[in-house]
């Protein structure tokens, strides 16, 4: 391989999708991102047009790869691989002999299928936690099972489909592979198949039971690949015939991108959710404390997965973009770093959209702002914003101490809304911990180029050696150290937690 290699990540995101161009020390040398449509149709739903998301794919490639060869140092055919990086959980079904999508995407925050999931799991711990020691995952809403079993009810389209054996389904990974091939491979990587709820963690194979749980016909199901091998050839456009060789979650992504790859390494992504994963090696440990066990990445066919505890919490930086869409308190996302810069105020929201998710899986809770009098204003409310998202991670962060038995002295973090300073400081005084944010902050992006790059031999890159990243420049990090008394901390906590008791059973579910 020469010095001019490149690698390029599709980062198909919960809003938006980019296309980045990496170097051998993971600089950025060209990108660009759209945003695509959010459905809201009715509360609790959330749906995408899977055709425009393959849109917005391709223009994003056709435009970086313009602005790359502006820049005149580069070509587009120096870009010798392509890795895939992608919201998890979102259900994508397809008709198999047109390719056209039966109907919209569900997306992962979505929780119309409150009833469903309680017809399966009953009100119960013990129903919720029925397919966990398989799954690793609670019978939750979130989960792409309980969508699809959803469409299958409610569509009859879908259902006709499905049960004359003309349907497809996958995640979202599934379907750009699907698509960027020209529909010649039908596949999804183990990351993304542990967040469907119809694989065996230990496994790694689609468990025949599981599907007879949900009544889905195992036909329509992708084969489940590695997160790093060479799955196929992109089909046209600027670049037709690079393979893609690298398919990961997004948040599995991220912990690979900030190199986390070693036990006992966490890091806390604050995008659309805010999602910790903190990395158990090749060891499963079962949650009792409400986190997810999950598959972080396979680094290859023949190598063991990694396995990770999970902490996912619904709602990070979409409030954010509900204090500027929809009560207009701000005009900017990155407004929000002036509008919260005032004391914590006794003020206390949970922004429980869709229910909560890790620790307390509840989706009848809703979203509950108390705690107001004459005193607060706009600035009181964006803060509490910031400070629901660092409670709920400090919630996970307990969860993951007592599940692994390490306290964590120190939080990678990354996302968009680590952009805001005030946001990792109010971080570090609820968590009581250090918050690192590197200066390189496109981790997920990078998670995935890392696995594809892997798979090609490109610049000696192998995860399982960390030692090969050296140059990998993730570097550059700014530290925020906790400033907040532990009393006051304490008494903050317990607000909290008082808060999320109010939210709980208020949307009948
Ligand atoms: O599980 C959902 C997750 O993959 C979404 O990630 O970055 O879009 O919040 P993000």
């Amino acid at each position: 391989m020469g010095s001019k290699d490149l690698v390029a990540s599709i980062d198909a995101g919960t809003t938006s999708t980019r296309f980045m161009i990496f170097d051998s020390s993971a600089r950025v040398v060209a990108s660009h991102q759209t945003e695509f449509t959010q459905f809201f149709t009715h509360p609790g739903w959330q749906e995408q047009d899977p055709h425009e998301i393959i849109d917005k794919i391709n223009t994003n490639i056709v435009e970086s790869v313009k602005q790359l060869e502006a820049g005149g140092e580069y070509k587009a055919s120096d870009i010798k691989v392509i890795g895939v990086t992608n919201q998890r959980e979102t259900t994508v079904v397809w008709d198999k002999n047109t390719g056209k999508a039966l109907t919209r995407c569900i997306a992962w925050p979505d929780n119309r299928n409150g009833q469903t999931i309680s017809k399966l799991a009953g009100k119960s711990e013990e129903g919720i936690n029925a397919l966990k020691k398989e799954t690793g995952l609670p019978l939750s809403t979130y989960f792409a099972a309980g969508k699809l079993r959803w469409m299958l009810d409610e569509l009859p389209e879908v259902r006709k489909a499905h049960d004359s054996g003309n349907m497809k389904f996958g995640t979202v990974d599934s379907w750009i592979i699907y698509n960027l091939t020209n529909r010649a491979v039908h596949i999804t990587d183990a990351s993304n198949a542990s967040r469907t709820m119809f694989m065996n963690l230990r496994s790694q194979a689609w468990d025949p039971k599981l599907c007879e749980f949900f009544g889905v016909n195992m036909d329509i199901l992708p084969e489940i690949r590695s997160s790093s091998e060479v799955y196929g050839t992109i089909h046209e456009g600027p670049l037709k015939g690079i393979e893609i060789a690298g398919i990961v979650g997004d948040q599995q992504a991220a912990l690979v991108g900030q190199k986390c790859l070693s036990p006992g390494e966490a890091k806390n992504t604050y995008g659309t959710g805010a999602f910790l994963l903190y990395n158990t090696g090749e060891k499963v440990v079962d949650s009792k404390n409400g986190l997810l066990s999950t598959i972080a990445y396979q680094p290859g066919p023949k190598a063991a997965p990694h396995y990770a505890l999970e902490g996912s919490i619904a709602v990070a930086g979409s409030a954010i973009k509900w204090l500027r869409d929809s009560l207009g308190l701000i005009k900017e996302a990155s407004d929000v770093d002036c509008a919260a810069d005032v004391e914590a105020s006794e003020c206390v929201f949970v922004t429980a959209f869709s229910g909560l998710l890790a620790p307390v899986w509840d989706s009848s809770a809703s979203g509950t702002l108390i705690g107001l009098s004459g005193f607060h204003d706009k600035r009181h409310i964006c803060r509490s914003v910031l400070e629901a998202a660092s409670f709920q991670s400090k919630a996970v962060l307990d969860a993951c101490e007592k599940d692994s038995g390490v306290p964590l002295t120190s939080l990678n973090v990354d996302g968009g809304m680590t952009n805001s300073d005030v946001f990792c400081q109010i971080q570090a005084d609820i968590l009581g911990l250090e918050v690192s944010r590197p200066a390189m902050r496109e981790t997920t992006a990078l998670g995935s180029a890392l696995l594809a790059g892997q798979a090609k031999g490109l610049f000696g890159w192998d995860i399982t050696k960390p030692e090969t990243l050296s140059k990998v420049n993730v570097s550059g990090r700014d530290v925020f150290k906790p400033q907040l008394d532990a009393k006051k901390r304490e008494h903050l906590l317990r607000q909290w937690w008082r808060a999320v008791e109010r939210s709980r059973g208020w949307a009948e579910d």
